[in-house]
C-alpha cells in the first residue's frame, strides 16, 4: 500500500487516455497501487508494468471481483465508445459507454467509500448551445450518440453524487493531442493524425475544412486535470455534472501552419467527411471559468509549445 493510501483501477487503460494516465498514477501513487485494465486491445510493455486485469465493464459482477481482490477505493473509468465509431454503431455506442458506467456508479456504490473519474466531452453540447466562448451551464442537446451517452451519463453521475453520496468527478474534455498511443475513433483524430503524416510522409488529408476550429488540450494538461481535480478537496467541487476544462481552441490551417514551422514541405489538404458535421456541432471555445475558480484548473501547453514537443517525442517513436 502506498504512503498515500490509494488503491487505483483504471478501466480502458489500454486507450488514448489511459495507458497516459495509467503511467502517471503509477508515478504518483506506486505501480503496485494502480491496476491496469484492458478489454480486445493489449498491452503494452509499458503497461505490464504493474498489476493488470481483463476486464469487460459491460459485466458488472467483474468489476466488482476487481474491487474487492486488489482493495480498490478509486476508479478512473476511461473505456468508452467514441463519437465517429459511435455514429457507425450507435446501440454499440448507448450499450458500452451506459452500462459501463453505471456499473461503475453501481458497484462503488455498493462497496462504499469509493472514489470515481469519469471524463465527459465536449460533444455533450449540441444545437441551441453558443458555439464561441460555451458556458459551464449551456443547454445540454448533443447530435450524436455519442454526445447523448456522455449528458446521460453526466446526469447519472450527478444523481449518484446526490442520491447517494458517492463521491464521483467529472470534466468536459476538449480534442485531446498526444504521442504515446493513437486516438480512438473520435472527431478530433486529424489533431493527432496530422503529426505523423507529416513526420512519416509530409503529407495529410485533412478530414475536417480548414476553418474548423475546435477546442484541444495536450496529454499533460489532460491528465493534469484528472488528477487535479481527483485531488481536490471535497469542499472545492461543486459541480457534479461535470466541469468545462480547455487549453486553448486554432483551426485546423492553424495547426498545419504551426507544424510547417518545423517540417519544411509539409503539404496539407481538407476533405471533409461525416465528421465534418459533428466538428460542425460542437463549440469552437470553451469557458472553464468554474474549473478554475473552484478547483484551480490552469492547462500549461499552447500550441506553440505542444508542436514543439509532439514532434521532437514522435520523431523519437517513428526514428525519423
Ligand atoms: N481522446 C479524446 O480526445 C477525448 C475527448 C473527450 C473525452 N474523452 C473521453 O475520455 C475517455 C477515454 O478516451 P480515449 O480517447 O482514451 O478513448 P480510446 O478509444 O482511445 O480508448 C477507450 C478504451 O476503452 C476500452 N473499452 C472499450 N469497450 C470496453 C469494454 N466493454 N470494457 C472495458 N473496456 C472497454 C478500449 O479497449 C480502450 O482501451 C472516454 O470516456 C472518452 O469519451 C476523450
Amino acid at each position: 500500500m502506498s504512503e498515500s493510501g490509494k488503491r487505483i483501477l483504471v478501466i480502458g487503460a489500454t486507450g488514448q487516455i489511459g495507458s497516459e494516465i495509467t503511467l502517471e498514477l503509477r508515478r504518483r501513487y506506486g505501480k503496485d497501487n494502480v491496476v491496469a485494465s484492458w478489454h480486445k486491445k493489449g498491452l503494452s510493455e509499458q503497461l505490464e508494468s504493474g498489476p493488470v486485469e481483463h476486464l469487460d465493464a459491460t459485466d458488472c459482477q467483474s468489476i466488482k471481483k476487481i474491487l474487492s481482490e486488489y482493495s480498490i477505493d478509486t476508479v478512473y473509468h476511461l473505456a468508452a465508445i467514441l463519437s465517429a465509431v459511435g455514429e457507425k454503431n450507435p446501440q454499440l455506442a448507448w450499450n458500452v459507454n451506459m452500462s459501463s458506467l453505471y456499473n461503475v456508479l453501481e458497484a462503488s456504490r455498493e462497496k462504499g467509500g469509493m472514489k470515481v473519474f469519469w471524463p465527459s466531452s465536449i460533444a455533450v453540447f449540441g444545437r441551441g448551445a453558443p458555439r464561441f466562448n460555451t458556458p459551464q451551464d449551456a443547454v445540454l442537446i448533443p447530435s450524436t450518440i455519442y454526445g447523448v451517452t456522455k449528458a446521460s451519463g453526466e446526469l447519472l453521475c450527478n444523481y449518484y453524487a446526490t442520491r447517494f453520496n458517492l463521491d464521483v468527478r467529472s470534466v468536459r474534455y476538449p480534442g485531446i493531442i498526444s504521442s504515446e498511443t493513437m486516438p480512438g475513433g473520435g472527431t478530433t483524430d486529424y489533431a493527432v493524425e496530422i503529426f505523423y503524416e507529416a513526420i512519416k510522409n509530409k503529407r495529410y488529408s485533412c478530414f475536417v475544412r480548414k476553418d474548423t476550429v475546435l477546442p484541444m488540450m495536450y496529454m499533460p494538461d489532460c491528465t493534469k486535470a484528472a488528477v487535479q481535480i481527483m485531488e481536490a478537496d471535497p469542499s472545492d467541487i461543486h459541480c457534479r455534472m461535470a466541469y468545462n476544462v480547455t487549453a486553448m481552441s486554432f483551426s485546423a490551417e492553424e495547426l498545419a501552419a504551426e507544424i510547417k514551422k518545423h517540417i519544411k514541405g509539409f503539404e496539407v489538404d481538407y476533405e471533409p467527411d461525416f465528421r465534418q458535421m459533428i466538428a460542425d456541432s460542437w463549440p469552437m471555445s470553451l469557458d472553464d471559468d468554474l474549473a478554475r475558480e473552484h478547483w484551480g484548473w490552469k492547462p500549461d501547453f499552447n500550441l506553440t509549445t505542444i508542436v514543439v514537443d509532439m514532434i521532437a517525442k514522435l520523431k523519437r517513436k517513428l526514428r525519423a
